[in-house]
């Protein structure tokens, strides 16, 4: 795997450092193919982010008619509400930016059926991205992660982790008494890149577990050892217990 460390002194450097590395990576894949498919994370984590690349300077410099959106995960709510990952990017990002309609694809969290939801959305994603070893592949995916260790809605002990012939599963998270949909590990480890973005000290132990190639693999965001590029994106406080690396 390829990986690099980016840390910053503060959350704001943070989120402006993730938000010019998005435009740098859209303005190469347009350059490169043509199109940039990015699949975007929810939590609390991106909003900023998105916020940044919704002002100028950075929201004249993406090639939006070139970009193209999905999400890696999603809450099993309907779109506007409170908890819906694509409901905080419609707000932040996707309403404020010249984006086609046509080329945002949301996960349908307001089906009945998680899993119908979870088929249909492995079919978009079939259907508009370009393949490798027969697996859609994104040129981004943003990620979160848990202090569980949980990234996308990839959770500890859950039957979503060993989905390894379905691109996008429902998952029900018993801790969490809910359903969710995520895509599975092909999919990120079939992306060109991955961005894990982390802020604030809670963050800390989960990272420092992350980074250490010789600790032995308890979490999910420790199966992204399989992913072909990964950038970890750290505040000071999420960075504070990498005292070997910095
Ligand atoms: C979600 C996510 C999830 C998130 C982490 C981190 O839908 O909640 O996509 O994987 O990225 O839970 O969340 P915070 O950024 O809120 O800490």
């Amino acid at each position: 795997m390829n990986q690099h460390l980016h840390v910053f002194a503060s959350r704001p450097e943070l989120n402006r450092g993730v938000a010019e590395a998005v435009v740098r990576l859209a303005q190469q894949s347009v350059t490169a193919h043509g199109a940039f498919h990015i699949a975007l994370a929810g939590g609390s984590t991106p909003r900023d982010i998105y916020a940044y690349l919704a002002q100028e300077p950075l929201r004249e410099a993406m090639p939006w008619p070139k970009v193209h959106v999905y999400f890696g995960d999603e809450r099993t709510v309907p779109p506007h509400h409170e908890q819906s990952n694509f409901g905080m990017a419609h707000a932040a990002l996707l309403s404020r930016v010249p984006i086609p309609a046509q080329q945002i694809h949301r996960m349908q969290g307001e089906d009945s059926d998680p899993q119908t939801a979870a088929v249909r959305y492995e079919q978009t994603l079939r259907s508009h991205l370009p393949s490798v070893n027969r697996w859609p592949r994104l040129d981004l995916v943003l990620l979160g992660v848990g202090t569980d260790g949980h990234i996308a809605s990839l959770f500890p002990d859950t039957k979503a982790l060993h989905v390894m012939n379905r691109a996008v599963t429902a998952v029900h998270v018993a801790k969490l008494n809910t359903w969710r949909i995520t895509v599975t590990f092909p999919v990120l480890n079939h992306a060109k890149e991955i961005f894990v973005i982390a802020a604030g000290e809670e963050k800390a132990p989960i990272i420092k577990t992350a980074l250490d190639v010789n600790a032995s693999v308890h979490y999910p965001v420790q199966q992204l050892r399989d992913a072909s590029h990964v950038e970890w994106f750290l505040d000071a406080g999420a960075a504070a217990q990498l005292t070997d690396i910095i």
